[in-house]
């Protein structure tokens, strides 16, 4: 890829609001958030179970169920507006343009089929190519994420693979129409450590190669700091802070990047230091608070976040954080039991 080519946008998100129409009430599930991603760059999004991470890719993938809908804001892939296409348009884009991987392979293989047969599916159903064509295709791609002995591979069935190697082919399936751009969402959390590593290395090398974008999702700030250009970290369907993968780990800004840095355990942590979880419980989603979402759970609490939501503000190098510690005006209000 050109130079000029990683300067260029690829994806462009502007203001995504995505809810769910419950019986109880509305979930803000995403509540409003912009980034941009450029070709061949991997962005990982961090936060804690139930902060609109999945539910932000399936909005772009156009996978999102009833009753969640995307209620405002704009999604633009390589120019294209994506929440206007029609859903044949969305299948044309899920196959060529963008691929998600799932945190169960088992949920996206179908067991009664080869792996093979759904390999040469996948490529058929995207391109006007002939079977042997595919045939070969598939055989690459099961290559490409290391399998030994790919053309025997191709005859046997999703249960004969074991959980890493079935994480290899959905990898495959994933790449097989070489896609721009790849969402995967916890890849690896169903595998145990070691396969998990063998995984994060394959996809590191295969972005190399291919130069595509990733939107890379995941718990694991560790793998965030191996494989991440950006990170974005979501709170309660926010990015509380964005920017460069250095940025975010050297020079966190937001108290809730702190208290995920806190509780990450490290390569080198002594035993007698202990990992701090964050205190409080995670937002109630149907009654989020006023202000800021991370208010009741924040040590630095002050009165005006109890009362209004912080701005996203630029701390240079495309380093944002949501939070009225940098406004100085907010400090003179004090704290809320002053
Ligand atoms: N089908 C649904 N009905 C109602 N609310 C939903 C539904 N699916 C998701 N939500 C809401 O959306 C929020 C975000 O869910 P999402 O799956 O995106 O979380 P996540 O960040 O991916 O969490 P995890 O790390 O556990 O995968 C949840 O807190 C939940 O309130
Ligand atoms: S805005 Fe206030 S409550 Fe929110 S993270 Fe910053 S200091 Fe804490
Ligand atoms: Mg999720």
């Amino acid at each position: 890829m050109t130079n000029e080519m990683k300067d260029k946008k690829l994806l462009e998100i502007k203001d995504l609001k995505v809810s769910f129409f419950t019986p109880v009430g509305e979930v803000k599930a995403v509540g409003g958030i912009s980034y941009d991603l450029n070709y061949g760059e991997v962005m990982g999004i961090v936060g804690e179970s139930g902060s609109g991470k999945s539910v932000e890719a399936y909005a772009i993938m156009g996978l999102l169920q009833s009753p969640g809908k995307v209620v405002g804001g704009s999604i633009t892939f390589d120019g294209e507006d994506v929440l206007a296409k029609t859903s044949k348009e969305m299948q044309d884009f899920r196959g060529n343009s963008v691929s998600m991987i799932f945190q169960n392979p088992m949920t996206c293989l179908n067991p009664v089929y080869t792996v093979g047969n759904q390999l040469i599916e996948a490529v058929q159903c995207h391109n006007k190519v002939t079977k042997a064509q595919a045939k070969a295709r598939a055989v690459e791609m099961l290559e490409l994420v290391g399998i030994n002995n790919p053309v025997r591979r191709m005859d046997q069935y999703p249960h004969e693979f074991s959980g890493g190697m079935r994480q290899r082919v959905m990898i495959a399936m994933g790449l097989i129409c070489d896609p721009k751009m790849l969402i995967a969402d916890e890849p690896t959390t169903a595998l145990d450590v070691t396969i998990q590593a063998q995984i994060i290395e394959l996809m590191k090398d295969i972005q190399k190669k291919t130069q595509m974008a990733i939107i890379f999702i995941t718990h694991n700030l560790g793998v965030v700091a191996e494989v991440c250009d950006r990170v974005s970290v979501m709170y309660a369907g926010k990015i509380v802070e964005q920017g460069d993968v250095k940025d975010i780990f050297y020079h966190p800004h937001h108290p809730y990047t702190l208290g995920l840095l806190r509780s990450m355990p490290r390569v080198d942590a002594k035993e007698y230091e202990r990992l701090i979880p964050i205190e409080g419980t995670p937002v109630d989603m149907l009654n989020p608070p006023v202000g800021c979402p991370f208010g009741p759970r924040c040590e630095h609490c002050m009165k005006i976040c109890l009362r209004m939501e912080p701005p996203r503000i630029d701390l240079g190098n495309g380093h944002t954080s949501a939070c009225w510690l940098l406004a100085d005006e907010a400090k003179k209000e004090g704290t809320p039991n002053e």
